[in-house]
């Protein structure tokens, strides 16, 4: 079975730190997203992938060399300053994907332990042109979302509706099973999306039919739905083992630290918290809540507080960094500094000044 991830959106909610790094790369406690996703396809006897993708997004999953997990990986590009939205990306996919048979096409941003062959099996029941796969939601507006009849066939849907307009609460969880006639509805090399343009036509045809599941689904589009997806995961993960470099520190779990991370004297670690890879943390800090990629330093009695720090970023000694806040790579913050709630200072950038009122350092 063939599967397709649509990652060559530009995650303009999770700026500043996707200017460096593709959504579907940003580490659940440590393990890129795409990884998860890799090994669930196996999980699932997927065996080839296509990632439709644009030119800067390859370039990044390329450099990660991830392990292949056994699959077969294949590329489309969008045209460079066009992207071709999720349908037209979709559409691009149809030389490597072919007709024989239908395929999944999952959004690169999610994390879910949906069951495909569960999703696949109901879409040849029923004959449908694409099947979707629906969880519920206490929140819909966010999402497209779905009206079924009783025999699961959607009779409506509605890309982010309004809440006068949301007919129920069961939202399209961003993973499909298309049939190959699909690639008639859309226009080739056009930028068309497939939730706004296709699955409304679908819907009218009476070919678009529901699957509904109620496993993990996670959304990671903006820093407060990855920094939940990360703590949903510490929640089910087993304990990490302690490092010996964490005797002089408190620890509260769940937390997960990567290799090579050294914390000093009296400081406390979580809960939630995870550690990447050479992360060099310390005396008397506190972190809780919060995600702090590989290489990063944080310096003598700083408090991290449901934060996003990124990749190589140094933070002082004394330096408060507040809920809500986003550190990018490379970021530097001196000592002293107290960032305000959901500050957020971009890739490379030096804050040397407190800063007082909301703002995003570019
Ligand atoms: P925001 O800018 O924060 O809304 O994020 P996004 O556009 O990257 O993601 P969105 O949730 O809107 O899109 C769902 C999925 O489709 C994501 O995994 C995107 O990477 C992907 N996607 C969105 N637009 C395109 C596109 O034009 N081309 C390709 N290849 N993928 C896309």
């Amino acid at each position: 079975m063939h599967a397709v991830i649509l990652a060559g959106g530009f995650a303009t909610r999770l700026r500043p730190l996707s200017c460096s790094r593709p959504k579907t790369l940003f580490p659940i406690v440590n393990k890129p997203l795409l990884q998860w996703i890799f090994e669930e396809f196996v999980d699932n006897d997927i065996k080839e992938v296509v990632l439709a993708v644009n030119a800067l997004t390859q370039f990044h999953i390329k450099q990660r060399k991830l392990p292949k997990c056994g699959l077969k990986i294949k590329y489309v590009i969008d045209p460079p300053k066009t992207p071709l939205g999720t349908a037209g990306s979709i559409k691009n996919a149809e030389k490597i994907v072919g007709h024989s048979e239908p395929f999944v096409v999952l959004n690169g941003d999610i994390f879910s332990n949906i069951n495909y062959k569960q999703l696949f099996d109901t879409h040849i029941k029923t004959g449908a042109l694409a099947t979707v796969a629906l969880c519920k939601c206490d929140d819909p507006c966010k999402y497209g979302v779905a009206e079924l009849e009783d025999d699961n066939c959607i009779k409506s849907f509605i890309e982010k509706p309004t809440k006068v307009q949301t007919p129920t609460n069961l939202i399209n969880a961003g993973v499909y099973v298309l049939s190959p006639k699909v690639f008639e509805y859309i226009p080739k090399g056009k930028q068309c999306s497939i939730e706004r343009e296709i699955f409304p036509v679908l819907a009218k045809e009476r070919k678009l039919f529901g699957h509904r599941f109620d496993g993990l689904w996670m959304d990671i589009g903006n820093p407060q739905e990855y920094l939940l997806t990360n703590k949903i995961i510490l929640d089910r993960l087993f304990l990490s083992n302690i490092p010996k470099t964490f005797k002089n520190a408190k620890v509260k779990m769940p937390i997960k630290v990567d290799k090579h991370v050294n914390i000093g004297k009296q400081t406390v670690i979580g809960p939630y918290t995870v550690l990447g890879r050479n992360v060099t943390i310390g005396s008397n800090v506190q972190i809780c809540n919060s995600v702090v990629f590989s290489d990063t330093k944080i310096g003598d009695n700083t408090i991290v507080n449901g934060a996003i720090i990124g990749e190589g970023a140094i933070i002082g000694k004394n330096v408060r960094v507040n809920n809500g806040c986003i550190v990018a790579d490379q970021a530097k913050i001196r000592d002293n500094i107290n960032l305000i709630e959901n500050f957020a200072v971009c890739p490379a950038k030096e804050v040397s000044e407190t800063i007082l009122k909301r703002n995003i350092i570019c």
